[in-house]
């Protein structure tokens, strides 16, 4: 994980870095750091914690300068503190990393033998001692770089600054994106587009195994042997990043909000199924391979109900942590569909790997355009979700759905299962489907005491059916991840084969229950909570004495299609895990140890 930038020019280092650092913090904040070279000496300043503390350290010594590097930290080798910050330096050169070295402790013993002493638990020291130790041999700074990198195993984006060498930053890339932004007589480093919007909109993106040597006047890439490649400029349009709160206590609060609005753009445009971003022509139908992680997965999950009811395909779904290393019968005949906010999330990008060597279409989901996993894929369908900066993810969530939705609609009336008249039916269901959501918001208001008087519980259990037990995942996934409670989501009809051994009075419970297909079985399963003593907060989308009845709570939302309330009976779990963050009193939008993209596996 982890955020890195570079900067080389003629401004001051050090606020642009802090600058493009902040638009990174998504990767990690466990510590933050800076290195600027000035006059012959590097300065560095690093800390533990948010990017906030490396603010003040340099509001009371600032460190000047027009070449430096920065980095914010998700802690994967060595606990998050200051030593072990970044960037890390050995003589003269400063490296700031993402990703992992995986045969650190190899080239650590190799290296202590040889003399050298570290400070840090990290993996990436080693980095920057090898490169110290080639250039101590005699070696140029871009060769030592280059032959350092013969010797490393694992992912990486690297920055290199040389104390002796104020015109060049290096770079290096494998498995962990890296971007160079072109300006005029200067020139921007960043993990990620966000991070270079405010002073660029000219990028060229590294591919792996690639070197690059930065100077004030751009970039010079060469491939693993050393030969020089040409690598396009691309222009990169939209917006920048509007990380504005507006108004709201947090982040994820406004995303939770921004719903109605991201669900229409979503599907804006794409309705009449002939246009849209995704040529559904050419796709292969035999089988769909569905890969995600953490929220995006359980999107999965509900998307595959979809994709089987609506276009008749059957859909396997994977994470993609367990599908890169089980051996998946994909081939040219399958369709791989990897659902991802970021477009960086390691695992799923090795999936995609995986799939295209066994030569199956990709064709993604994303959030993030020209992410890497975008760049990866033969075909993406963008959510239009606009930039989710809270680590709990709620907006990109909802237009996955919106968006597996669709891409099943077009596939039910390729695959001939659907017939015009019912993809229409579909789709205007879908019209509907932002005013439901605006209604369901109006829980909120509802919700605060409920959640007070439920946020001292110790452990909370979440129970759906068939479309919907997805659902029940995902608001305990929004649960734990912001308040530190443990949740577990489970299907309704398994509770017998274990949870219900939980329940005493201490255990909300909360059941979705909408009057589906399931509602009467769901209903039992509700009773049998209750006759526990176990307190029920029912979830459902039509009031029903029978819940009134067995429930210590009804919230109701508004009645969706069957494919679409998933959609809506989310709202009021995100509201709910939000407001009991709040009386928890954590970081709602910086949980702990949680980042928002996982760029390393
Ligand atoms: C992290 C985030 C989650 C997200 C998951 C997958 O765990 O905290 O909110 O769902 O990564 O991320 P992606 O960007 O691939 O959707």
């Amino acid at each position: 994980m982890c955020g890195i930038v570079g900067y080389i020019g003629r401004r001051e280092a050090a606020p642009l870095l802090l600058e493009s650092l902040r638009k990174l913090e998504y990767r990690g904040y466990d510590s933050a750091g800076i290195a600027v070279l000035n006059s012959g000496k590097v300065a560095i300043r690093r800390c533990e914690g948010k990017l906030g503390n490396l603010e003040e350290i340099l509001a009371r010594s600032s460190l000047p300068g027009t070449i430096g590097i920065g980095h914010t930290r998700w802690a994967t080798h060595g606990r998050p503190s200051e030593t072990n910050a970044h960037p890390h330096r050995a003589g003269d050169i400063v490296v700031v990393h993402n990703g992992i070295i995986e045969n650190y402790l190899e080239l650590k013993e190799q290296l202590s033998r040889l003399g050298s002493r570290f400070e840090s638990e990290t993996d990436t020291e080693i980095v920057a001692h090898l490169v110290d130790a080639k250039l101590s041999n005699g070696a140029d700074f871009l060769t030592a770089v280059r032959h350092s990198l013969k010797e490393i195993q694992g992912s990486y984006a690297l920055v290199f600054l040389n104390q002796r060498d104020p015109e060049r930053l290096i770079v290096a890339k494998n498995s962990t994106p890296i971007v160079v932004g072109w300006g005029e007589g200067e020139t921007f480093i960043a993990s990620d587009i966000p991070a270079l919007l405010d002073y660029t909109r000219k990028v060229t993106f590294l591919e792996d195994g690639e070197v690059g040597e930065v100077t004030a006047k751009g970039l010079r890439v060469l491939n693993g042997k050393g030969k020089a490649v040409q690598r396009a400029v691309k222009e990169i349009t939209g917006d920048a990043v509007a990380a504005q709160k507006g108004g709201y206590r947090h982040f994820m609060l406004k995303e939770i909000h921004e719903q109605p609005r991201a669900l229409t753009d979503t599907f804006r445009g794409r309705i009449s199924l002939k246009e849209g971003d995704v040529s559904l022509e050419g796709v292969p139908l035999a089988r769909i391979h569905v890969v995600a992680c953490g929220t995006a997965w359980h999107a999965a999950l509900v998307g595959k109900f979809m994709l089987e009811e609506i276009a008749g395909i059957p859909a396997e779904v994977d994470y993609g942590s367990e599908f890169r290393y089980r051996s998946p019968l994909i081939d040219s005949r399958s369709l791989l569909l990897p659902i991802s906010q970021s477009g960086e999330t390691a695992d799923t990008l090795a999936a995609v790997e995986l799939g295209r060597k066994r030569k199956a279409k990709v064709v993604s989901i994303c959030n993030v355009v020209d992410s890497s996993l975008a760049r990866k894929s033969d075909g993406v369908f963008y959510t239009r979700a606009g930039p989710e900066i809270s680590v709990a993810s709620t907006k990109a969530f909802s237009t996955q759905l919106a968006a597996l939705y669709l891409f099943a609609i077009g596939l039910g009336r390729l695959t001939g299962r659907l017939q015009r008249s019912e993809a229409k039916r579909l789709t205007e269901d879908l019209l509907c489907l932002p005013h439901q959501v605006e209604e369901a918001l109006k829980l909120e208001g509802d919700l605060e005491a409920l959640s007070r008087e439920l946020s001292s519980a110790t452990d909370f259990l979440y129970l759906g059916r068939g479309i919907n037990y997805p659902i029940a995942l995902e608001g305990a996934l929004k649960l734990k991840e912001i308040s530190y409670i443990h949740a577990e989501g489970y299907p309704a009809g398994e509770m017998k084969h274990g949870p219900i051994a939980l329940i005493d009075e201490r255990m909300p419970v909360v059941v979705l229950l909408p009057k589906d297909r399931y509602f009467q079985k769901t209903l039992g399963n509700l009773k049998e909570v209750e006759s526990r003593g176990g307190k029920v907060i029912a979830v459902t989308d039509q009031a029903d004495g029978a819940i009134d009845a067995a429930a210590y709570r009804v919230l109701t939302v508004p009645r969706a299609s069957y494919f679409l309330t998933p959609i809506v009976l989310a709202i009021p779990l995100q509201l709910l895990a939000d407001e009991i963050a709040v009386h928890r009193g954590t970081d709602v939008d910086q949980p702990r140890n949680l980042a928002k993209s996982v760029t390393v596996e």
